[in-house]
C-alpha cells in the first residue's frame, strides 16, 4: 500500500500545487483503503508524509504555501500502517525542467540505494550496505548524510538496528533471514552537513546544495532479500488510479 501511494502521489504532482495539496491526496488515498499514515502526530509530526523540496534532506513539513516549482525536485516519503505493520518507502520526484547535474544527482542517489539493496543477505554485514553506498556517491563527487539513516521496521516504525548510509565492508551485525529494514540514503551535491530549521523538523543541507533521497523495506530471505515496497506494472489496476 505505501508503494502504490507513492507511485499514486507521483503520477499526480503538478508545477504550482502545494505541498499540502500532496498531503491531502496522500492522506485521503490511504485511509479510503484501510490504512494509516504512520507520520501523522509520529512523536509531533503535523503531517500524513513528509516532502522534502531542493536542499531539503528530510523531514519536510507539508506546507500550503510552499509550491512546486518548474525545476524543482520532490521528495516524498511515504509511510503506511496496515494490519499492523509499516511500509516505508520514499522516492525523488523531477517537477518540471530540472538540471542535468541535478537530474544526475536523483539517477545516481537511486543507483546508491540499488547497490545498497544488492549486497543484502544471510551473512552479510550492516557495514557491507554504508561502504558500497559511500563508495557510489563519492565516486561521483556527492556526499553522503550521517544524521539519519536507514532502521529496522516492522510493528514498529523505528527500531534497532539503525542502517548506516556509509561504513566499513564486513563490519556491523550480520544479516539473518527474517530481519526487516528500510535503506534509504540521502546523497547531496555539496557537503554532507545539515541542519534543523526552527520549525523543529525539517532537515536542510549547510550549504544549501539540494539533496536527493530513495528508499525501500526490505526483508532479509534465505537466499537473499525481498523488496517489499514495490509492485509489478500488472498489480496496478484502474482502481489505483482512484483516490
Ligand atoms: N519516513 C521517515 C523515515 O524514512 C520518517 C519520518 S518521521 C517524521 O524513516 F516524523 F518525520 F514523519
Ligand atoms: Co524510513
Ligand atoms: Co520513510
Amino acid at each position: 500500500m505505501a508503494a502504490k501511494t507513492l507511485h499514486f502521489l507521483g503520477k499526480n504532482l503538478k508545477v504550482g500545487m502545494s505541498t499540502q495539496d500532496i498531503n491531502d491526496m496522500c492522506h485521503a488515498y490511504t485511509i479510503n483503503r484501510g490504512g494509516i499514515p504512520a507520520t501523522l502526530n509520529y512523536h509531533g509530526f503535523p503531517a500524513s508524509l513528509c516532502t522534502s523540496r531542493n536542499e531539503v534532506i528530510c523531514h519536510g513539513i507539508p506546507s500550503p504555501k510552499d509550491f512546486l516549482k518548474n525545476g524543482d525536485i520532490v521528495n516524498l516519503d511515504v509511510t503506511t500502517i496496515y494490519k499492523g505493520f509499516h511500509g516505508d518507502t520514499n522516492a525523488t520526484f523531477f517537477i518540471g525542467d530540472v538540471k542535468p547535474e541535478v537530474k544526475k544527482l536523483v539517477q545516481v542517489t537511486y543507483d546508491c540505494l540499488m547497490a545498497g539493496i544488492s549486497v543484502c543477505r544471510p551473512g552479510a554485514r550492516l557495514g557491507d550496505i554504508g561502504a558500497v553506498i559511500e563508495e557510489m556517491a563519492h565516486g561521483h563527487g556527492y556526499s553522503v548524510v550521517h544524521e539519519y539513516c536507514g532502521h529496522g521496521i516492522g510493528r514498529v516504525f523505528h527500531e534497532e538496528p539503525q542502517v548506516t548510509h556509509f561504513g566499513k565492508k564486513g563490519t556491523g551485525i550480520e544479516m539473518r533471514p527474517g530481519m526487516t529494514f528500510t535503506i534509504e540514503p540521502m546523497i547531496n551535491l555539496g557537503k554532507r552537513h545539515c541542519r534543523v530549521l526552527e520549525d523543529g523538523w525539517t532537515v536542510v543541507t549547510k550549504d544549501k546544495s539540494w539533496s536527493a533521497q530513495f528508499e525501500h523495506t526490505i526483508c532479509i530471505t534465505e537466499d537473499g532479500h525481498e523488496i517489499m515496497t514495490t509492485f509489478s506494472p500488472q498489480d496496478w489496476t484502474e482502481e489505483d488510479d482512484k483516490i
